[in-house]
């Protein structure tokens, strides 16, 4: 398995069905790309604009400040507290850690990456850079024996989904059991529109009620 064995990216593919559902008067309802319309916030421009004068590199796991603003948000915001500087490290995405993660843990031919059933899609790609079996699979006991490495996501893409304290802990339960990493891709936690996400905090996997 190389590189340029990658199947053509889920976009790609739907891209002739997208130009066929456009010759139908009303076109289409787009949903294939969540890509942001909005305008930047001033407070965000101000900070870039004052950050620019930043003439050395930076270091890969971040400046202390970096770091600490990290841990607080986790604290304030997540229901996370104890984390240390060792627990943080900032990317410049979380695609970039969702396709490397696999081959950053040394996974290979034979090991198995599970991720949710409709999922982002580059959950399978970085299991697939690395030589690893993507594996389709919500339910913890659906997850084989001997998997290597899990991918959560909750608040899901594309369902929506959010899995409770009870939920969470019951796929902490499952990794252990077969010797997994899991991995909780919680992009969406602030995003709690519905009863009860929309008062309630969205339970990280680092929650103490749930780790
Ligand atoms: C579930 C999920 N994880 C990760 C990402 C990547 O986000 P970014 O690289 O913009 O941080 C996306 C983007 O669509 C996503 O839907």
């Amino acid at each position: 398995m190389s590189i340029n064995d990658l199947d053509d990216y889920p976009w790609d593919k739907v891209t002739p069905y997208r130009e066929r559902a456009e010759q139908h008067s009303g076109g289409i309802c787009d949903l294939s790309i969540g890509s942001p319309t909005d305008p930047t916030p001033q407070i965000i421009r101000d900070a870039l604009v004052e950050a620019t004068d930043a003439h050395a590199y930076p270091t890969a796991a971040g400046s202390p400040e970096v770091r600490a603003a990290i841990r607080s948000w986790y604290a304030r915001r997540r229901g996370v507290t104890g984390l240390t500087d060792n627990n943080v490290i900032p990317t410049i995405g979380s695609k970039e850690l969702v396709a490397l993660l696999p081959t950053l843990l040394g996974l290979g031919e034979g090991d198995v990456v599970v991720h949710p059933r409709a999922a982002y899609p580059t959950y399978e790609v970085g299991a697939r850079v690395a030589g690893a079996a993507p594996v389709a699979a919500a339910d913890p006991d659906e997850w084989p024996e001997g998997t290597k490495l899990v991918w959560i996501n909750s608040p899901g893409n594309p369902d929506g989904r959010v899995r409770g304290v009870a939920e969470l802990r019951r796929a902490v339960e499952r990794a252990r059991e077969i010797g997994a990493v899991i991995a909780s891709d919680e992009c969406y936690a602030e995003l709690g529109w519905d009863a009860p996400w929309d008062t309630e905090t969205i339970p990280s996997i680092l929650d103490p009620r749930v780790a």
